[in-house]
């Protein structure tokens, strides 16, 4: 059965899909089955694999709210054991049009179940608010991680996505474990990243991921390139850093 990774933090830009991808892609190189979906109408997951948006037909919103399943529209990825779960340009509305649904927290997690038993992994890379996309990606997980940008205000928000992760586990779904925190963008010449480091311990007290990701201009240009670090350079730091983290996730 597979261990569901929803990777979540409301804030933009701190490298949520950056690893939702190269998490997927060496955890696929571990060997692992693993399934990326999408779950961001912005699509950078499903760009970032050199999937064209505007070629796909059926996507996600037609699991949410239409009448495919899942296997519908899974497609293969551009490595041996990875799949994917592309966005779909209608997703967007699927916040809104999921509010009168009246099983509207659990559309993702019901469909997940009937391909738990084909993944070693499923991640589940999330939009940047607290929406009700993100719900469904949060109730459907097992596990959530939460990549933290090396900046300061990294750690604005972290109360409130805390918080509602209570609010589900008391409400809607007790087993969600947070598997930990990872510090993204990490650049040592930057004086505050002790200071965050030392804060983010007292949010996640032994929560930390011991790897670290650094700044490193290959892991952003790899995206416009349609590749994985993997695929675009697996020799930079940035490639050796999301191995680590895969087998650190692996290890747990
Ligand atoms: N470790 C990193 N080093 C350099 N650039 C990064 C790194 N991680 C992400 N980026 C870049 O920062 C931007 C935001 O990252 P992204 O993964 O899209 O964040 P999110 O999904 O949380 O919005 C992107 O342009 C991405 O390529
Ligand atoms: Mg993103």
């Amino acid at each position: 059965m597979a261990r569901v990774i929803s990777i979540v933090n409301q804030k933009g830009g701190v490298g949520k899909t950056t690893t939702a991808i190269n998490l997927s892609v060496y955890l696929a190189k571990l060997g692992r089955r693993v399934l990326l979906i999408d779950l961001d109408p912005q699509a950078n997951a499903t760009s970032g694999l050199g999937i064209d948006y505007n070629t796909i037909s059926i996507g996600l919103y037609e699991v949410l709210l239409g009448p495919n399943s899942l296997r519908d529209v899974t497609s293969p990825g551009p490595t041996e054991n990875l799949y994917i779960v592309p966005s779909s340009q209608n997703l967007a509305g699927a916040n809104i049009e999921l509010v009168g649904h009246p099983e509207r927290e659990f559309r993702l997690h019901n469909e997940i179940l009937n391909i738990k038993p084909d993944f070693d992994y499923i991640i589940i890379d999330s939009p940047p608010s607290l929406g009700l996309l993100t719900i469904n990606g949060l109730v459907a997980a097992s596990e959530v991680l939460i990549p933290v940008q090396c900046e300061y205000f990294a750690l604005e928000g972290l109360g409130q996505l805390l918080n509602t992760i209570g609010l589900i586990k008391e409400h809607i779904k007790a087993d969600i474990n947070i598997l930990g925190a990872t510090m993204t963008m990490y650049d040592e010449r930057n004086k505050l990243t002790r200071d965050i480091f030392e804060e983010l311990y007292r949010y996640f007290p032994h929560k930390i991921f011991r790897t670290v990701i650094p700044r490193n201009a290959k892991l952003a240009e790899a995206p416009s390139f349609g590749k994985s670090i993997w695929h675009y350079d697996a020799a930079s730091v940035g490639a050796k850093a999301y191995q680590r983290l895969a087998r650190e996730i692996d290890f747990r």
